[in-house]
């Protein structure tokens, strides 16, 4: 694996190996787990070159308490990404992406934005787009890949794609599961056991919502929802939507012509954990 600091190493690395290939490309901010080297695989699988960036993008975090925190595993990292056959690396300094102005630009995701993380982790999508958008220009990916654990991220980042005309295809990978089905996360590390434990409890939510979508209605599974987390002591929901793919509109009644999920956001004591399920009905 080659590993890159800047992006005039790695533009000198890519123009002279990339002709005529299929680059693949996963942005992420380290401290990687299974879900990431699931969506290496797919990538290695659909491109002739996988590029990885680490990235822990000052930018998106509302709380620099958060960013202070975020777990920085480099070496680790590197180690799993050599095994899961990783091309390239490119892990820049704040520098590098932002020179000396780290601000976002302001974006405009047509509403989804407003939406779900939206309304509690103010400016976070706008961090997104910004680094996302830098790193797509540098990389210049014929795809790239994205989880679907953060489809609100997923949603953005195709629109932000789409307006400014980035001609590269976001594919998004079904969210990397633990046994007991609670989705991979970096943040996962830092639970208690109990907490752990109880954490399967979202997953299992979510899927009873999916069978319960069949015949109750939303705000009767709106409420069901809110007391079973009510049931465990150190659970605090912060919402549950069930929105539109497209739009990720809160709905109240379905249509049959359109895609819906449901979403969970909820701490675990201090720990603020996602995830949602594609709902078919
Ligand atoms: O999902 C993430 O890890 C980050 O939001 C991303 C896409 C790498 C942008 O910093």
């Amino acid at each position: 694996m080659k590993v890159f600091y800047t992006k005039v190493a790695l533009n000198t690395y890519l123009d002279t190996h990339k002709k005529n290939k299929q680059i693949g490309f996963i942005p992420t901010m380290g401290a990687l787990h299974e879900g990431h080297v699931s969506l290496l695989k797919k990538c290695n699988e659909e491109n002739d070159i996988s590029v990885v960036s680490i990235f822990v993008n000052p930018t998106q975090f509302d709380n620099p308490a958060d960013l202070l925190k975020y777990p920085k595993t480099f070496q680790d990292d590197t180690k799993i990404l050599e095994s899961a056959q990783c091309d390239v690396l490119f892990a820049p300094d704040v520098k590098e992406i932002y020179a000396e102005n780290i601000t976002a630009t302001s974006f405009d995701f047509d509403g989804l934005e407003q939406e779900m993380e939206g309304r509690f982790r103010t400016g976070h999508f706008d961090g997104v787009g910004t680094v996302v958008k830098r790193l797509f220009e540098i990389v210049a990916p014929n795809k790239a890949y994205f989880g679907e654990k953060d489809f609100q991220q997923l949603q953005i980042v195709r629109k932000m794609a789409e307006k400014n005309h980035l001609p590269v295809a976001v594919v998004g990978c079904s969210t990397f599961r633990e046994d007991d089905g609670l989705a991979m996360s970096s943040r996962n590390k830092r639970l208690t056991d109990d907490e752990r434990n109880a954490a399967s409890i979202i997953y299992k939510i979510l899927k009873k919502t999916a069978e319960k979508i069949q015949t109750h209605s939303i705000d009767d599974i709106k409420k069901w929802v809110s007391n079973e987390f009510k049931k465990h002591s150190f659970f605090e929901l912060e919402y549950f939507v069930i929105a539109e793919e497209e739009t990720l509109e809160n709905a109240t009644i379905l249509s049959p012509k359109k895609q819906y999920r449901a979403f969970i956001a909820v701490y675990a004591n201090t720990i603020r954990l996602i995830d949602n399920i594609s709902l078919t009905y």
